[in-house]
């Protein structure tokens, strides 16, 4: 039982991977799934497909790395969060599907709750603001648009679950029905000072307690794999919100330590400590994870604009062909001869909060060709996650040591390189680019002994490459300056 299999159900796909004790990845293997769009802002994720395809890539990846589960010390799963799921207790039936994370449709839900004067609370209790990214209103729509779905959920027929609870239920067959903090941290329904459901936020939200699943602890073995799954029954070690397990996989273990994924857009996490800090700057306050009785926690933002904004250069622009060309093309100027890009395609995320904001180019000069608009879009993604980053610092008092990165645009060395001039501290880039499975695979392995504590796991051989600042201070608060400039053009349009 020398391995850990990690179950990553993400977004757009599920992965599963197997690691060693070295933390080496043995075997990997991916599927893709349906998105669902049945209106404009709704967003769908057939439930049996996300558990079907999850089983499959497990067995997959057990094949290409030559091996069974009697070799497997353990499951770890991480998933998306916020996506909400109603199933029946009696027959595993999903009575909807599930509403992903992205769906707006509870967005005048969430606006009606801000007019009643309701985010205070929500925000003091929960760490999060009134949107309907959050699980809570989602479960409130699916209560009260399946007939009977209600009353149904006070007699305790039905059950909520996130990711997390739907795939351990299902694996568990139908024994377990648990979520973790960090997933639970994320419905609009934990207090973050009790550690527990708010009897409150649920009555406001018109909830039946009897629905919700058990809080577990994000590494402890909850049950096995159902038999029949696997050749042999296998314990389920850990249950992670993706991002909190790729902070963890990061090795982002003690107050100060940031990761920042880069994808289409940024998840951004600082752990904090052992006490939730309430955000001055409209950053949400998360649960880490919580191992043994202790909970440790997270301020996190998000960019909602990244590598979309290189998508644009190619798809909307023309400048490049594929997503790889940016980097060579950037390069090709030595700096962004004046022009500064605000990629606000849909609004400014954190600490803005501005959905009114407007994207915007300005600086352009007669000289201004494609490759400064390349640079400059570059340094939009890094100029955001600096934001991010000084709200942070100023919401903890804990200045950044490092930035530990990971996610698809981070194959690109000049956007690391400018985010370490930006930042003026070191960013670092991982070996293993799976951080969310290897976080989950940690949790898990925490869990079974695989490895005895935090000390004993392989984090520090992790490194890939460390990008250092090179830009005079001077020259990095002129750009800062001027990026303030651009973002007070780009923000509070008036809608038409
Ligand atoms: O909060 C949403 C986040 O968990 C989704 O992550 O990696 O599936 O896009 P990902």
């Amino acid at each position: 039982m020398s391995y850990i299999l990690a179950m990553d159900q993400g977004t757009t796909s599920s992965r599963a991977i197997i690691f060693d004790h070295a933390a080496e990845i043995k075997g990997t293997a991916q599927r893709e799934f349906r998105q669902i769009y049945p209106q404009p802002g709704w967003v769908e994720h057939d439930p049996l497909e996300l558990y079907s395809s999850q089983l499959e890539v497990a067995h997959e990846a057990l094949e290409r790395a030559g091996l069974t589960a009697a070799d497997l010390a353990a499951i770890g799963i991480a998933n998306q969060r916020e996506t909400t799921l109603v199933w029946e207790r009696q027959n595993g039936e999903p009575i909807h599907n599930a509403i992903v994370w992205q769906d707006r449709r509870t967005a005048d839900t969430c606006r009606k709750l801000q007019a009643d004067g309701l985010e205070p609370l929500f925000r003091e209790r929960t760490g999060l603001l009134l949107d309907p990214y959050f699980s809570g209103t989602k479960l409130a729509w699916i209560l009260d648009h399946v007939p009977d779905a209600r009353k149904r959920a006070e007699t305790g027929e039905l059950l909520f679950g996130t990711v997390d609870s739907w795939l351990l239920w299902k694996l568990t067959g139908g024994t377990c029905h648990f979520t973790d903090p960090s997933n639970a941290s994320r419905t609009l329904l934990f207090n973050l000072a009790t550690g527990d459901w708010d009897p409150e936020l649920l009555r406001i939200l018109n909830i039946p307690a009897a629905i919700l699943p058990r809080l577990a602890r994000t590494s402890e073995v909850y049950g096995e794999t159902a038999p029949g799954l696997f050749s042999r029954p296998v314990p389920i070690a850990s249950l992670a919100g993706d991002q909190q397990a790729a902070l963890f996989g990061q090795g982002c273990l003690v107050p100060g330590m940031s990761k920042n994924t880069y994808g289409t857009g940024c998840f951004m996490l600082m752990h904090t400590g052992q006490s939730p800090t309430v955000s001055d700057n409209r950053l949400l306050t998360t649960v880490a994870w919580q191992i043994s009785d202790r909970i440790e926690y997270a301020l996190e933002g998000s960019v909602f604009v990244s590598g979309a904004v290189i998508q644009w250069l190619r798809d909307g622009l023309g400048i490049i062909r594929s997503s790889d060309e940016v980097e060579a093309l950037a390069a090709s100027v030595a700096d962004n001869g004046g022009v500064y890009l605000v990629p606000a395609f849909a609004g400014l995320g954190a600490p803005h909060w501005d959905p009114f904001a407007r994207g915007a180019i300005i600086g352009i000069s007669r000289g201004t060709t494609a490759a400064h608009l390349a640079r400059a879009a570059l340094e939009s993604i890094a100029f955001q996650t600096t934001e991010l980053v000084r709200a942070m610092e100023s919401d903890t008092g804990i200045p950044l040591p490092e930035l530990r990165v990971d996610g698809g645009a981070t194959v690109n060395n000049l956007l690391l390189q400018i985010q370490a001039d930006l930042l003026g501290v070191p960013v670092v880039r991982t070996r293993i680019s799976d951080t969310t499975a290897l976080g989950a695979a940690f949790l898990a392995g925490l869990a079974v002994d695989f490895w005895r504590d935090r000390n004993d796991l392989p984090t520090t051989r992790l490194r890939e490459r460390i990008f250092v600042p090179t830009l005079m201070p001077e020259r990095r608060a002129m750009m800062l300056r001027n990026w303030e400039r651009a973002l007070q053009r780009a923000t509070k349009w008036e809608e038409p």
